[in-house]
């Protein structure tokens, strides 16, 4: 830790002496209450967008010690641990993920005494800290692309792409940027392309370069000697590239920047990628630290691959298959689950984050929105595996996208205007009040505020018992004391009801049953659990997306409003 040269020795000892105690606290609270798994499997993971959760110092931006003065309200919720979205010096290019300095905090978000008091009160609260990890790339601003850039004979040349063109005016080949245009940048004083996944602004790191590959490892071991528990890895799919520059397939139609559709086949998950991950969960494991991926594949063997043949590679990838479900589909979301849920690695669920439409406007239908909230919040948080929220879904907040195209602050929005609006839809302003700015900040925020604020915020759904924030804030709580949901296995039911979703959590002689019905109109089941071993004919509701009067349920025939939600209590 570094100490501020005011502090006198005397007060430099106390304050070594109240780190440590509180560092110690706080592993030993959490060692006891771990049981057989480790902490990340029985954790809720909360994703904080840093630039729109609170604003302390009110110039429309959020900060740390925003997010520090939230952490009350974040225990009570009953997350575990948060992922704060890049917070490092950057010049904000892609808001964050062109990272100029991997060891510091931008100004913007405060500095790094704010970053150690803000683990310092997560840890008295019994909550870890995960940050955003962007292995990929870094800014165009980070000393080392400087360097690299000025000469050929830079010490820091080989840390990135540089390639001759094709010929004249021709870049080396025919790849894509994920951001529109090509992946390639001409650089005119050394006359030289460099390659860049993204934007131009975030030139490529070689991963091929030990030297890369050890700054890098350094930077982890800089936060978790600060307290980090763990990174969620940016962009990890694409660390790797064809070192023979062959084409990418092209595809037939054309993506929503106007461009041919490519197949990554040489610039998407190149089995190096797995080498890296191996050593960087080595480093990991030295900390106790949880690595999630940001793992985009297209099948559960894909996905697969990220644990690690002997589950030695990222502890949880995250299942961006299921968080793209754009459907209610109890058919489609059984298929998911079944395939993750067997698969050998720990499932990693989640629905919302910073870079897709939020789920209440994807699954909601206009007119039972916070019915559908729950219902969904009821499928993902009771499944066996651990769950990464993104802030404001607990409020049923919804997408307040661009109304055109000089609004839009995401590039992403700009370049593929009107077919894609961009990312800022889903990263406005955390609605705390139904006040200006909805009590984010009294400046005006970088984000329009939707106007669902007025009825969707932290304050006015406190105070309602029926609202989405208490529906969550009863499931998360059950989450964490029922041992079936905790421990136990995952059960389908009744695996051909194209409506409704069930399943059973059982752990030994307990059993939970949740019962989601995915469609518009009242559905009837019956369940018969006897071949389970289960011999009680009818089931206790311990949680419903809606008032329920009559807490027994006969198992022979549950009734179901559309798009109702239960979660019974088996009985021994
Ligand atoms: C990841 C991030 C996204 C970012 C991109 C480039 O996909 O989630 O927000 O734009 O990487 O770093």
């Amino acid at each position: 830790m570094p100490i501020p040269r005011s502090l006198t020795r005397r007060a430099l000892l106390f304050a070594v002496a109240v780190f440590l105690c509180s560092a110690l606290t706080f592993a030993q609270q959490q060692a006891a209450s771990v049981g057989g798994r480790q902490w990340w499997q029985r954790a809720v993971f909360y994703e904080v967008y840093p630039r729109s959760f609170a604003d302390s110092d009110n110039d429309g931006i959020g900060d740390l010690n925003g997010i520090t003065s939230k952490l009350d309200y974040l225990k009570r919720l009953g997350v575990d641990a948060i992922w704060i979205t890049p917070c490092f010096p950057s010049p904000q290019v892609d808001f964050g993920y062109d990272v100029a300095d991997y060891e510091n905090i931008d100004p913007m978000y405060g500095t790094l005494q704010d970053f150690d008091r803000l683990i310092t009160e997560a840890h008295k609260r019994g909550i870890r800290v995960i940050l955003d990890f962007v292995m990929n790339h870094t800014s165009d601003q980070h000393k080392w692309f400087v360097d690299s850039q000025s000469s050929r004979d830079s010490a820091y040349r080989d840390w990135y792409i540089w390639r001759d063109g094709r010929g004249p005016g021709q870049p080396p080949n025919n790849w894509l940027a994920l951001f529109g245009g090509p992946a390639w940048q001409f650089d005119r004083q050394t006359r030289q392309y460099y390659y860049h996944a993204f934007y131009p602004q975030q030139p490529d790191l070689n991963w091929r370069n030990p030297a890369v590959e050890k700054a890098m490892f350094d930077t982890t071991r800089f936060w978790y000697q600060r307290g980090v528990a763990g990174f969620r890895l940016d962009a990890v799919d694409r660390l790797f590239e064809d070192p023979e520059l062959r084409d990418n397939p092209i595809r037939p139609g054309l993506n929503s920047f106007g461009q041919p559709n490519m197949e990554p086949k040489y610039t998407s998950n190149l089995p190096e990628v797995h080498d890296v991950l191996r050593d960087l969960r080595e480093v990991a494991d030295g900390y106790d630290a949880v690595l999630i991926g940001e793992t985009w594949t297209s099948n559960i063997n894909g996905l697969k691959e990220y644990y690690g043949r002997h589950g030695n590679e990222l502890q949880m990838p995250m299942d961006l298959m299921f968080a793209t479900v754009n459907e209610l589909s109890a058919p489609e979301f059984r298929r998911q689950i079944a395939a993750v849920d067997v698969s050998g690695g720990w499932p990693v669920y989640l629905l919302n984050n910073h870079d897709v439409v939020r789920s209440y406007n994807r699954y909601g239908d206009g007119q039972h929105n916070d019915q559908i909230a729950k219902l969904m919040a009821a499928l993902y948080l009771t499944l066996r595996g651990s769950a990464i929220m993104y802030y404001g879904e607990e409020i049923g907040m919804e997408n307040k996208d661009p109304e055109s195209k000089d609004d839009v602050k995401d590039p992403i929005g700009k370049l593929g205007w009107p077919i894609t609006k961009g990312r800022d839809g889903e990263r406005t302003p955390m609605q705390w009040t139904d006040g200006a700015n909805s009590g984010f900040s009294t400046a005006t925020p970088w984000l329009p505020v939707p106007a669902s604020a007025k009825t969707h915020n932290v304050e006015s759904e406190s105070k309602d018992p029926d609202s989405v924030l208490n529906f969550y804030k009863r499931l998360l709580s059950l989450r964490h004391t029922e041992k079936a949901l905790l421990d136990g296995d995952y059960i389908a039911l009744n695996a051909d009801d194209p409506n409704v979703l069930s399943y059973l959590r059982r752990y030994k002689d307990d059993a939970v049953l949740v019962v989601l019905n995915m469609s518009a109109s009242e559905q009837s089941i019956t369940f018969d659990l006897s071949s389970l071993g289960l011999a009680s004919s009818t089931a206790q509701i311990v949680l419903a997306n809606r008032r329920e009067h009559r807490l027994q349920r006969p198992l022979r025939s549950i009734t179901l409003d559309p798009f109702a939600a239960y979660i019974l209590k088996i009985p021994r």
